[in-house]
């Protein structure tokens, strides 16, 4: 997600130092190249020699640093970022940064950058809460800066409260969400991922393989793009999104209610769960004990929640998933028009590396203009962005045909 950007990372003198070498290692996998400047105070915490291992570039410390200067000064160090990141960011540097105060190689760098620049402050909860803090913060908060809020829980220094640096994913999520155009912002996007279980009895379910990685996927991506995403989840071993709103849920008719409830304020719905689409008769309230040699279970016709949507459409994009393992256009196509879709991504989930559980997915996209596109094989996080994509091209010319 972060291949050829490079993101400057400011690493400022406080016990959580030590947490951003995990950043750094995060930032590089995500394929960034990382750049690290440290203040003195840091380098009371951490030896340089940790990040330069991980960056796999120099560490820059000193404002005078002839050598530095000459190669890359902080001046081109400031030119070169996509983005800047400072974690953790101590009260004294967002205090100095407020002020205009540049008197390092840090502060220096990074007032002379027009990149963005993302603080993830860490501090001790009463310094957190100090007014004057307060004040400085928002003083940032309103030219510009990004922050990452602190967590709550122990402190180093024995309080508790907020001041806790996030985790570094966080922290890694908000840098990618920070570089991400912006195309979806002022959308609302409801999504569905995962599987639903139809109980039998207390111990026993109907399910199927979904993992809830396409969903999630869906999510994040649209929320990197600026968009407030619900996403109504199946149970899945998944984290939920950053910033995402999630809603967990089991049954097709929990899935059914929190879909429909978020429905109202959606302005695009991709539904990628897998629901299942018969459920038992009745849920037996103790164990079914094996007595017979065969058992027959009386299933029942769950709703079709996207046919729902689809007869109450109004001026939403809908997108539904198709999940074949036979005619596969064909197929999609009946229910592109069944359910009243602008869109159906279509898997063929017999294909090795599609579907359920896989970390990749391989889909035909058909559109209710006619349009059908084949996409190669990709990761279920790119693919996120390929449908969102076309999701954006053709929710942008719906709405000029309707205003024009
Ligand atoms: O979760 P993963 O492991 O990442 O796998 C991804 C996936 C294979 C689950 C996903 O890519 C996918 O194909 N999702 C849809 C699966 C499915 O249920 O397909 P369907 O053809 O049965 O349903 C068509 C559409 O109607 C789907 O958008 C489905 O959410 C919706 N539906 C179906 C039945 C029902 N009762 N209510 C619904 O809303």
């Amino acid at each position: 997600m972060l291949t050829g950007k490079v993101v400057v990372l400011g690493v400022t003198g406080g016990i959580a130092a030590y947490k951003s070498a995990e950043l750094v290692r995060l930032l590089v996998r995500e394929g960034a190249s990382v750049h690290v400047v440290m203040t003195r105070s840091a380098r009371e915490f951490v030896a340089p020699l940790t990040f330069q291992t991980l960056s796999m570039n120099p560490v820059h410390c000193d404002l005078f640093n002839l050598i530095e200067e000459q190669e890359i000064g902080h001046i081109s160090l400031a030119d070169r970022a996509d983005l800047f990141v400072i974690a953790p960011a101590t009260a004294n540097v967002v205090g100095k940064l407020a002020c205009g105060i540049a008197d390092d190689l840090l502060t220096t760098t990074v007032m002379a950058t027009r990149a963005p620049v993302l603080l993830a402050p860490a501090m001790n909860v009463n310094m957190y809460r100090n007014p004057i803090y307060r004040e400085n913060a928002e003083k940032l908060l309103r030219h510009g800066y990004l922050f990452v809020e602190p967590a709550r829980g122990m402190l180093a220094c024995g309080w508790e409260g907020e001041g806790r640096l996030q985790d570094p994913a966080v922290i890694c999520e908000e840098v990618i969400s920070a570089l991400a155009r912006k195309d979806l912002r002022g959308e609302k996007v409801l999504v569905t991922a995962g599987p639903t279980r139809e109980e039998l009895d207390p111990i026993r379910y109907i399910s199927n393989h979904s993992s809830g990685r396409m969903g999630y996927a869906i999510a994040r991506a649209a929320r990197r793009r600026g968009a407030e995403v619900v996403l109504v989840s199946g149970p899945v071993c998944l984290e939920p999104p950053c910033g995402v709103e999630t809603v967990h849920v089991t049954s097709a008719g929990e899935m059914r209610e929190a879909a429909l409830g978020a429905f109202a304020d959606a302005t695009i719905v991709v539904k990628a769960a897998a629901v299942a689409d018969y459920r038992p008769e009745g849920r037996a309230a103790a164990k079914i004990k094996k007595r017979e040699a065969s058992l027959n279970l009386k299933l029942v016709k769950n709703p079709d929640i996207l046919a729902e949507m689809g007869l109450a459409k109004g001026d939403r994009y809908l997108v539904g998933f198709a999940a074949e393992t036979v005619a596969l256009e064909e197929n999609a196509a009946k229910k592109l028009a069944a359910k009243n879709l602008d869109m159906v991504v279509a898997n063929d989930v017999s294909q090795e590396g599609a579907g359920f559980g896989a970390e990749t997915n391989i889909v035909k996209i058909l559109c209710s203009d006619g349009s059908v596109e084949d996409l190669p094989l990709m990761a279920k996080e790119r693919l996120a962005d390929a449908i969102l994509d076309r999701v954006v091209e053709r929710v942008a010319q719906k709405r000029a045909g309707r205003n024009g």
